[in-house]
Formats: structure tokens, sequence, C-alpha cells
């Protein structure tokens, strides 16, 4: 079963720990959070900003990775969704996929947003999988858009609009359930 829950302060000894996995960091476009520091206060930012909403993700009630959104506070009632899925027992098999539906269901729901849009590198298949298979669609290319290890690498921008979500959503709910990774 998975599930998002609040993030608690024991989270961000984990989550530094999974970021620093090069499974994880080869795939965050977001270079800022180097060390232990900066990672502190990004989790501090993360749990008190409004701009910023984070939650773990949980498979079978064990923290299996996170899912943020960023620029909430913004006037166009978007935000940017970045995620992984940390625990490699839990990677492929369907903890993504689950918790993409939970995470939109909160972002059209309580959030209340009209978009929510992602940055992803071009060669992340998994997550372009399973992001165009939730509804996202391909917005843009941006070629060298980052630098990971002072090498440029593209970018491929998706998003997803409240009003397609609206749509895809009882389906994506429902197999979910049948499949018995959410809560019916
Ligand atoms: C992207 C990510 C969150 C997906 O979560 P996941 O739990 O592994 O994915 P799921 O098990 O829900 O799989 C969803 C789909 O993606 C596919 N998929 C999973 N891993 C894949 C891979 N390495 N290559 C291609 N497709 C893959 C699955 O086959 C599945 O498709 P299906 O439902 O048709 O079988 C996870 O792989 C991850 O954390 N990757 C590293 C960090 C990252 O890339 N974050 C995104 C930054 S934008």
């Amino acid at each position: 079963m998975i599930e998002l829950r609040d993030l608690h302060p024991e989270d961000e000894a984990r989550l530094f720990a999974w970021r620093c996995e090069p499974e994880i960091g080869r795939w965050m476009s977001d270079a800022d959070i180097s060390g232990r520091e900066a990672h502190r206060s990004w989790f501090d930012r993360l749990r008190s900003d409004p701009d910023l909403r984070g939650w773990m993700i949980e498979r079978t009630g064990q923290p299996a990775g996170l899912l943020t959104l960023t620029g909430l506070s913004g006037h166009h009632r978007r935000a940017a969704w970045n995620w992984f899925i940390g625990d490699r027992e839990a990677r492929g098999r369907g903890a993504g996929r689950a918790a993409q539906v939970l995470g939109l269901d909160r972002a059209f729901g309580d959030l209340g947003l009209h978009k929510v849009w992602a940055e992803v590198m071009a060669d992340n298949d998994a997550a372009m999988k399973v992001q165009i298979a939730a509804g996202f669609r391909r917005e843009g290319y941006l070629r060298g858009h980052v630098l990971k290890d002072g090498a440029p690498r593209d970018v491929v921008m998706l998003g997803i609009l409240a009003e397609e979500w609206a749509v895809l959503a009882p389906k994506a709910r429902l197999e979910l359930v049948e499949s018995g990774l959410i809560a019916g």
C-alpha cells in the first residue's frame, strides 16, 4: 500500500542519504543541495515555507521516497514537481506510479493548483515513462539546460493541467485500488 505523509524532522537524515546515492543524484536537476548543511536548510524550508510542500512516500508504512511541489505561492497557481523513490527495494514496483496519483490529487485538490510541471532529464526513461503514462504532456525540450558534474544535459519540460487530471484521475485511481497499491 502506498501513502503520502507529512515530513517529520527525523526524515532529514534519510532523505540526505538517499539523495547522495548515484541512482538518485544523477537525475536531480537542483544542483544547490550539495552538502549536509545545505540539505538541512533546504529541509527546514520544505517544512516551513508556504512556497514549498513535501511528502514522504510510504510503502507498507515504511519511508520509500520523496515528493515535492515548489513555487506554490506564485500568482499562476502552478507548481513544479520533483520526486524520487529512494528505497531501492521499492523501485520499479508501482510506488512511483501510485505516489504520482496521490500527489496529483493533492495538487489539484487540496492545493487548488491549475498546473503541475516538471523538468526531467531527457535520458531519464523511468521518469518520462511513468509521468507521460499519468497524463503529463511534453511541452518543451531545453538543450544543455543543466550542468551535471560540469557536463551540459538536455531537459524535457512536462506539464499537466487540472482539467486534464480531472478526466484521467478516476481510471488511474481505480487501477491502483484494483492492484492493491492504494486504499479504496
Ligand atoms: C522515476 C521514479 C520515481 C519512478 O518510480 P518507480 O516506483 O520506480 O516506478 P513504477 O514502479 O511506478 O513504474 C512506473 C512505470 O515506469 C517503468 N519503469 C520503471 N523503471 C524504469 C526504467 N528504469 N526504465 C524504463 N521504464 C521504467 C515501469 O515499467 C512502469 O511502467 P508499467 O506500469 O508500464 O510497467 C523512480 O524510478 C526514481 O526514483 N528514479 C530515480 C530518481 C528520478 O529519476 N526522479 C525523477 C526526477 S524528474
